[in-house]
């Protein structure tokens, strides 16, 4: 079975809509790892919109499972990664207007700060993945610059779950082709981005995807049925 990492943003978006104290990702990552999550993952991001530099010391002293910090390849995101040591960074291109992660790393123009970072994180014992688009340049790039300093990747789904038809079915095969790659270049692979229970399946069945992050929707259904259930529905959906 495909391993879930539930991202936990979007409880501290509805703290942060009224600059209050609750709800609280903590409670939330909680209750994802006691229904089956096996990680939670945040993204920290530069001008602290939902997660807090104190939401990711908090989640480091009680998550049980993989913690997954998504995060910019800046100086001061590279010095909070080091400081509270997460299992895994996830790095991603961040834009400040953009409403969520808008796309993969281009890592044939920004490769060699991304390789950089990864070297500095690596060397402390955090395991790096990167977030790309289903190109194979993209892993092409990776596996002839990065391997040693970065485990795996992170395949962005957006696509995947934007389509229909006959177009959802060609993104699938990207997603498969990309996955290949990585697995013979001896990398892992993990996916997401856009995932709902409704078009998980064919993503969940990939052989050789590892883990899942998915957020916003199991959130968003946390809102209507409780987060125990929300993410009981996805592992279901996944299985
Ligand atoms: N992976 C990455 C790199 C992301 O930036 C996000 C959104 O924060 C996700 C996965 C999860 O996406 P969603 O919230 O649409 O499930």
């Amino acid at each position: 079975m495909t391993d879930l990492s539930v991202n936990v943003d979007h409880v501290a978006t509805l703290r942060q809509a009224r600059k209050a104290a609750y709800p609280d990702p903590v409670e939330a990552a909680e209750i994802a790892e006691q229904q089956g999550a096996t990680g939670i993952t945040i993204h920290l991001r530069s001008d602290r919109r939902h997660i807090h530099e104190s939401d990711l010391a908090s989640l480091r002293q009680t998550v049980k499972g993989k913690l997954n910090l998504e995060m910019a390849t800046t100086e001061e995101m590279t010095t909070i990664a080091l400081r509270y040591r997460p299992d895994q960074v996830s790095l991603v291109p961040e834009r400040p207007e953009e409403v969520t992660t808008e796309g993969g790393l281009d890592l044939l123009s920004t490769g060699e700060r991304v390789v950089a970072v990864a070297k500095k994180l690596e060397a402390q014992g955090i395991a790096v993945s990167v977030f790309v688009d289903p190109e194979p340049r993209q892993i092409e790039h990776l596996l002839s610059t990065a391997v040693g300093c970065v485990e795996g990747f992170e395949i962005n789904t957006d696509s995947y779950t934007k389509a229909q038809g006959a177009e959802a079915q060609a993104e699938l095969r990207k997603i498969v082709q990309v996955t290949t790659m990585g697995l013979e270049g001896g990398l892992r692979v993990y996916a997401g981005h856009g995932l709902t229970t409704a078009n998980v399946g064919p993503v969940a069945s990939i052989p050789g995807i590892e883990e899942l992050n998915i957020g916003h929707s199991i959130i968003s259904r946390a809102v209507i049925v409780g987060m125990e259930q929300a993410v009981r529905e996805m592992l279901h959906a996944m299985a």
